[in-house]
Order: C-alpha cells, then structure tokens, then sequence
C-alpha cells in the first residue's frame, strides 16, 4: 500500500531531493545562495526589520528544503511556515529544529503546496482548526521556480495564500542564455524543468495570473564551479579533484509581486 510520504514522491516525480536532503547543507554555495536571496528581500521590505514579534509578517517559504533561508528570515517574521514536497528535506529541517538556538517560529510542513485551502496548512485562527486557512503577508521561494514545470500554476496557489495587498518576493537564477544550462552538472538535472528564469517570461506570467507592481530584477550574482565538459563530474556532480570544472558567474533574479487589494 501507499504510504503518504511515496505518493509525495510520486506527486512530485522527483527523489532527488529526498536522496540529497542529509547532505544538502555541506554545501557551501546553497548557505551563500540563501544568504544573498535573504539580503535582496530585506532589502525591498522594510516591514520585516521593523517588528519582529507578534506585530510581525507571516512568511511562507514554498520549497524550503532544508530551511536554509527560513532560519535566517525567521528572526525577522512573526512566523514561517516552511512547506517541502520532498519529506526528506523537511525531516532535517525538523532535526535542526531540536538543537539549541534554533528558531522557534518555524512551522515545518511536506506538502506539495497546490491548493491555499489545503487543510495541512495552519488554520488562520486557532481556535478553529478546521476553519479558513492562514493566509500571508509574505511569500518567498528560493531556488525552485527552475523545478516547476507549471510556474503559472504555481504562481496562482501562491497568489491565492496571500493577504490582499501582500507580496511575493521570489528567488532563483536567471535564464540568461545557453551557458545557463552547466548550472547543473549532468547527474543533477533529474527534476529541472527549465535552466533557470527567464526576466521578461516571469514579468509577463506574474501580470497574466494577476499581480500588480510586478518588479523582476537581477539581485546578485554568483560563482559556480561548474563541469567544462558535459558529465565531467561524474555520479557525485561536483567537482572531485583540482582542475576539474571552470567557474560561471550566474545572475540570480528577484521577482516580486502585489496581490491586488480587493475590498
Ligand atoms: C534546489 S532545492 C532548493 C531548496 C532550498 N530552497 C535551498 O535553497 O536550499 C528545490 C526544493 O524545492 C522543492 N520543490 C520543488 N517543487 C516543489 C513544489 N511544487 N512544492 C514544494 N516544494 C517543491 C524540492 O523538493 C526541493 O527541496
């Protein structure tokens, strides 16, 4: 029989990140990743710095994975919900969860976020548990849009677990061109969907699905070590011995948008 963690798997078409999840934060480029992404968000909105606490923002993180960017974004928030498909991932979130120091407003959740009233998502109101669903002022996404094979879907979930007059501020690299494609070593490009996002296709996907004040802009920049020559890398898909790879600079953007306030 089906457990619900193997129809996740099947939901998702993509074991790689439950394979991946126990190593995922020895890699350094994914902690400076996530701390870029976090220094552009602050950066567009004030409000997260100004009251942390309970007048705080409620963030949702959808493909949190190990809640790189929800730890770091958390003391900010007056809470995270921090949403993987892959149960893998957030098993080590949780793990990280339990050691000292670690955030306390973090709410890990495997989902396969398709629906802004599914139940797994916290009630917006305590007291009625299997009432309306949370909804949130801010939405964040790192890394993942390049594994979606369905970003207008995608984009109208996120747009219907906002608040009116509240935003998503979403991060990934950028389709800038052919070169874009090594990102990837050739073993790591189960569950890519596409070599990065492409500026203007997500300016034009954020207005069709009905956000206003749409903004996508390159943030930052980053080096990669990334193969010369296709599967150099081998089965490990990193580098395993001096020499090997060339360093890319890959432009990451971020895409913001306002859900439209409707009285
Ligand atoms: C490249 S990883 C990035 C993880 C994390 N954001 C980081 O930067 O370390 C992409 C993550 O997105 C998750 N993912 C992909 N599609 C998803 C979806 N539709 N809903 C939720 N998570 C998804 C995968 O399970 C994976 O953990």
């Amino acid at each position: 029989m089906a457990t619900a963690a193997s129809s996740l798997h099947a939901a998702t078409g993509n074991e790689r990140f439950n394979n991946e999840a126990a190593n995922w934060d020895n890699n350094p480029f994914v902690h400076e990743a996530s701390k870029q992404a976090l220094k552009a968000i602050l950066a567009k909105f004030p409000a997260l710095k100004d009251a942390p606490g309970q007048n705080g923002l409620d963030v949702l993180e959808l493909g949190c994975g190990t809640g790189l960017l929800s730890s770091i974004i958390a003391p900010y928030a007056k809470r995270v919900v921090a949403v993987d498909a892959a149960p893998g991932m957030i098993e080590v979130l949780k793990n990280k969860l339990q050691k000292p120091g670690a955030p306390q407003n973090i709410y890990p959740l495997a989902v396969l976020l398709e629906d802004a009233d599914d139940k797994r998502l916290p009630p917006a109101d305590e007291s009625d548990p299997n009432g309306p669903r949370l909804r949130f002022d801010l939405i964040i996404s790192h890394l993942v849009l390049h594994h979606i094979p369905d970003l207008g879907k995608v984009l109208t979930t996120m747009k219907d677990c906002l608040k009116h007059s509240a935003w998503v501020a979403l991060t990934d690299y950028e389709d800038a061109g052919p070169d874009s494609k090594s990102f990837h070593a050739r073993s790591r490009m189960e569950g890519v969907a596409r070599h990065g996002i492409h500026l203007e296709t997500m300016e034009v996907l954020m207005n069709e699905v009905g956000f206003v004040n749409v903004n996508v802009e390159r943030a930052w920049s980053m080096d990669k070590n990334v193969e010369k020559v296709d599967g150099e890398f081998g089965e490990a898909g990193r580098a395993s011995r001096a020499g090997q790879g060339q360093v890319r600079s890959f432009p990451f953007l971020l895409c913001m948008g306002e859900k439209k306030y409707c009285p």
